[in-house]
């Protein structure tokens, strides 16, 4: 119905209708999608205003932690995009960012046990201090064979920050130098997690219903 009203609009329906018209219906239905999506989630664990004051204590951590030393980011896609870009811009440090793009999960809830690296040239991280960015702690097969990786390039140091870290006995022995949160052992989205490659754009963490993860899909 709402779309439409919004081709029609588009054919020249309602040429004379002021922009405000379009912005109403456009934000109207975001907000339709966003219930919609929010009606998938048995819960939601962080709202905005917690994921950025989180943000606001650990960008100060890490600003403090790295102000006399020659920081490059690695962030690790796609997860990470949202967590990056919020906590990044609270860092008032000359930092270089570059990112590795990576895949575990192919459209499952728990890790193939694979880990993918998409992209042929590495970031150039010798002698530099490396921290890499990540959405998420789980199995640790991720996170262990990115450090793995990024050391055969000799860096100065390899430091390690997630925004979520799920309390569970890991495949891969590894601890997060910075942790935003700790959660339980449950399949979260949003904010940049995805769930076959949907929900990264809900603007708050949440516990994706059980009965979603079993459902058939690519
Ligand atoms: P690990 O290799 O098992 O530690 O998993 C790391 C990657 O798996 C993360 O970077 C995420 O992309 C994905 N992942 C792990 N747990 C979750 C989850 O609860 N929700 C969404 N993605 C997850
Ligand atoms: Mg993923």
């Amino acid at each position: 119905m709402l779309i439409s009203v919004v081709m029609r609009a588009k054919q020249g329906a309602a040429v004379s209708s002021p922009p405000f018209f379009y912005s109403a219906l456009i934000s109207a239905s975001a907000a339709g999608l966003i219930i919609l999506m929010r009606g998938d989630l048995e819960k939601v664990l962080f709202d905005e205003p917690a994921i950025h004051r989180r943000l606001d204590d650990m960008a100060a951590q890490i600003s403090n932690d790295y102000r006399d030393r020659d920081l490059t980011v690695i962030a690790v896609l796609h997860g990470s995009l949202m967590f990056v870009a919020d906590l990044l811009r609270r860092i008032p440090l000359p930092l270089k960012l570059d990112c590795l793009s990576v895949a575990s999960y192919h459209g499952k809830a728990q890790s193939s046990g694979e880990v993918v690296f998409k992209q042929i040239a590495l970031p150039d991280v010798g002698d530099r201090d490396i921290l890499v960015l990540d959405d998420i702690l789980d199995s640790g097969l991720t996170l262990a064979a990115v450090r793995q990786t990024l050391e055969t390039a000799r860096p100065h140091s390899i430091r390690i920050c997630v925004l979520l870290s799920k309390k569970k006995q890991r495949a891969r022995e590894l601890d997060a130098d910075y942790v935003g949160f700790e959660i339980e052992d449950e399949f979260v989205v949003g904010y940049g997690l995805d769930f076959r490659e949907r929900y990264r754009n809900l603007p708050y963490i949440g516990v994706l219903r059980r009965e979603l993860l079993e459902q058939p899909g690519k």
